[in-house]
Order: C-alpha cells, then structure tokens, then sequence
C-alpha cells in the first residue's frame, strides 16, 4: 500500500489475511458504496435511508453514512468551510472504504458539493465499486420544503456559508445515476436505483430477511 500523502514514513501496511474478496463470498454479495450527492432537502437522506431498508429486507449488509449524523461523532470538528467540507468527504470516503473492505454495502448522503472533492472520494475506490446518484432537485422545490427551516435562516443571514444560497452547489457532470426528486417520489426513486444496484452487487446466496 503505498501512500504519497503519509505524514509519517515510519508506519507500515499489514497485510489482512482475509480479504476483502472473502468477505464478499461469506456474504453473497460484493461491497460497494453508493454516494448521495445533492442540495440540503433534495432527498438524499430520505431516499438513501429507504434504499436501505430494501438492500436490508433482501439480506444483504449494507450501512447507511449519513452527513448530519457524522457530524455529531466523527466529523463533529468540522464547520462548513471549503476547506472543512473536503475533509468531511475524504474522511467520510476514507470510513467507507474501511466498510466497502469489511464486505459492507455503504450508501453515503451528504451535500458533497464539489466535484473535485467526489472525484477523490471515487478515486479511493476500485473501478466498479464506487456508484455517484445525483440526487437533482432544483434549488426552488428545496427552499419551498425546507424541511430543517435552514434555507429560511440562511436567508436572513443567520446561518452563513449555506449551500445553494452562500456557497456553490457544482452539479455531478457525468453521475452513475440521476434522479430527480421534483418530479420522483420516494418510492419511484428507489424502484429507479434498485435494479442498477443489484446488478453491481453479483447477489449469490443473501437471504430474504423475516
Ligand atoms: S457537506 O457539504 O460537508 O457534504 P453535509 O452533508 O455533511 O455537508 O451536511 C449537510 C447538512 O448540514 C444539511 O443537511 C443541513 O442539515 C446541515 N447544515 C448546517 N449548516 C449548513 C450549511 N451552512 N450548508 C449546508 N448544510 C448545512
């Protein structure tokens, strides 16, 4: 494992026994992360969390990386800077690949506003392995369900650095998948992502939950 950005060159990659390939097999399925990407109240959470619920009630062992919940552990230094926001997603990448190698499904939800930022998320994971769903609801539709008030705070100047309003929201370019929650219900959005899903996930023996 080589690593150009080490702090330190004294520490050294040991190797796990088992790997992530025997993992996938006790399992039945390959591990893959599915990244959220899209504004505040477009329905990232909403639609990852019953996204989830599917992949679960098929047997298949998945773990949902939810933005606003890493900031109350993990991430919960963190401020929304530019610069805060980048670690927010390495680090948020970085602890889904530890999933993706434990032989977990990750499905991650945050803003993720910066393309660069998500290209180096993508970029820790293997060809195949990492799934960017831009989760696309007009800005608009977004502050009319303000479902946390923020985009009404934001406007009057009480919340700073606020995506969509303060600071840029750069749209995916070329993201795996596309849904749009203006038109999309929850539940269409799923049946829209499911299927693409499955298919990546190689399913041999997962079991139907009771
Ligand atoms: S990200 O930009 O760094 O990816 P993240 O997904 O972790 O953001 O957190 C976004 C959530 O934090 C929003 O859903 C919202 O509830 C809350 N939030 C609080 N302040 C802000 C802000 N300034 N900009 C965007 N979201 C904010």
């Amino acid at each position: 494992m080589k690593n150009e950005n080490l702090n330190s060159s004294h520490i050294t990659w040991h190797q796990s026994n088992i790997k992530k390939k025997n993992r996938q097999k006790l399992n039945g399925h390959k591990s893959i992360m599915i990244w959220f990407t899209g504004l505040s109240g477009s329905g990232k959470s909403t639609i990852a969390n019953a996204l989830q619920n599917e992949l679960f009630n098929k047997g298949i062992h998945c773990y949902l990386l939810d933005g606003d919940n890493l900031r109350y552990g993990i991430n919960r230094n963190l401020t929304f800077s530019d610069e805060d926001r980048k670690e927010n997603i390495r680090r948020t990448a970085e602890v889904g690949k530890l999933f993706v190698d434990a032989g977990i499904v990750v499905l991650a939800a945050l803003i993720s506003p910066y393309e660069e930022d998500r290209k180096k998320a993508r970029s820790l994971f293997e060809k195949d392995e990492f799934f960017e769903v831009y989760i696309n609801c007009s800005l608009q539709e977004c502050e009319k369900r303000d479902p946390k008030g923020l985009y009404k705070k934001a406007r009057l100047g009480e919340i700073s650095q606020f995506t969509g309003i303060s600071q840029p929201y750069e749209e995916p370019k070329n993201p795996d998948i596309q849904i749009n929650t203006t038109n999309l219900s929850v539940k269409e959005s799923v049946q829209k992502i499911l299927p693409y899903i499955f298919k990546k996930l190689d399913l041999k023996n997962a079991r139907k939950k009771e």
